[in-house]
């Protein structure tokens, strides 16, 4: 079932001196129990995506665009107060769970307060949901845990913490910016497995933010490929990651060991992300793209290929190309 879809969305970010087109006419949609990977190299729109759809972007951001919560359809707004129907919906966790939790309060107090602000928990069965949710995330002892200051607490058990406060509101989607990248490689794969259950067991959708494909390789069912901005490239993991239709894609995954250690020459991307203040003409990717040709100065169209996979480019067949 599809929870939440996403159409025609932009963001325009102003500052004094010029304005950021952080996310460009972008549409994705997220279903039930599904884990679904938003990639791309640092600044190219995804935190933006997410906070947009959350309704959590400042006063100032010009946003577009429109928002489908399990059918109930609506603007995406463009103040910073947080859409109801977004909330009642989603939940989000980010990357630094030391920084998102308050030093001065205890975890009871501080889940707590989200709990009794979400509206769907009552003072009376509070110190029973607490515990239940804490033993969702598989933290031991919760009890013990609720009593504790977040300085008490390793990176890998502060972050179940927000993981369970984010399920104490029961959402439907949980948006993961990045959720594992200040934390170590044993305890990144425990909390990406957790993930991974509360997707299969409880039908959690996950909107997994990450620069990790490895990640995406090993947890996600789709993923989509984000450039300046644009989703250049989405499909089912298992197409996306073995035939890369954009060269955008397949630039991104030779940037990446091969687990079993075959690739060991690793390629950059030379050139930069585009100034996403500047008009953009035609493909984004194109000034960092050894396949340009004349056409790449118009806006490439979707192509759809077999299995719902679909790509942005020129390029009538990708597989046609050989890898440069
Ligand atoms: N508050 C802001 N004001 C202006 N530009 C911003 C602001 N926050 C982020 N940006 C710009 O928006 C673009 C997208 O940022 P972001 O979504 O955070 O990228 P990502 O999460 O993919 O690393 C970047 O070019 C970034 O510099
Ligand atoms: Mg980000």
């Amino acid at each position: 079932m599809q929870l939440l879809a996403v159409s025609a969305l932009h963001v325009r970010l102003p500052s004094i001196h010029r304005t950021v087109h952080a996310v460009r006419n972008v549409s994705w949609s997220l279903n039930e129990g599904e884990i679904l990977a938003l990639v791309g190299e640092s600044g190219c729109g995804k935190t933006m995506t997410a906070m947009a759809i959350l309704g959590l972007l400042p006063d100032s951001a010009q946003v577009t665009g429109h928002c489908s919560w399990q059918g109930q359809q609506r603007s995406v707004r463009t103040s910073g107060t947080r859409d109801p129907l977004a909330a009642e919906h989603a939940a989000v966790i980010f990357q630094n769970p030391q920084t998102a939790l308050n030093p001065f309060f205890t975890i009871s107090q501080q889940m707590g307060d989200v709990a009794l602000a979400s509206g769907r928990v009552t003072r009376k069965s509070l110190p029973g949901v607490l515990v239940e949710n804490l033993a969702r995330v598989q933290l031991p002892d919760p009890s013990a845990v609720l009593k504790k200051y977040p300085h008490q607490l390793s990176g890998g058990q502060l972050q179940r913490v927000m993981i369970a406060m984010a399920l104490v509101c029961r959402p439907q989607v949980l948006i993961a910016d990045e959720p594992t990248t200040a934390l170590d490689v044993i305890v990144q794969a425990e909390i990406l497995e957790l993930l991974r259950t509360l997707a299969l067991e409880d039908g959690l959708a996950v909107l997994l933010i990450t620069h990790d494909l490895g990640v995406v390789a090993s947890l996600c069912d789709r993923v989509m490929v984000m450039y300046a901005g644009e989703i250049v490239e989405q499909g089912a993991v298992k197409e996306v990651l073995r035939s890369p239709a954009h060269p955008y894609t397949r630039k991104l995954l030779a940037t990446v060991p091969d687990i079993d250690g075959s690739r060991t020459a690793l390629e950059y991307i030379p050139g930069r992300v585009p100034d996403l203040s500047q008009p953009m003409h035609g493909c984004a990717f194109k000034e960092r793209c050894a396949h340009r040709h004349g056409a790449c100065d118009r806006v490439p169209i979707e192509r759809v290929l077999k299995g719902g996979q679909s790509y942005r480019c020129h390029l009538n067949d990708p597989y046609e190309v050989t890898q440069p």
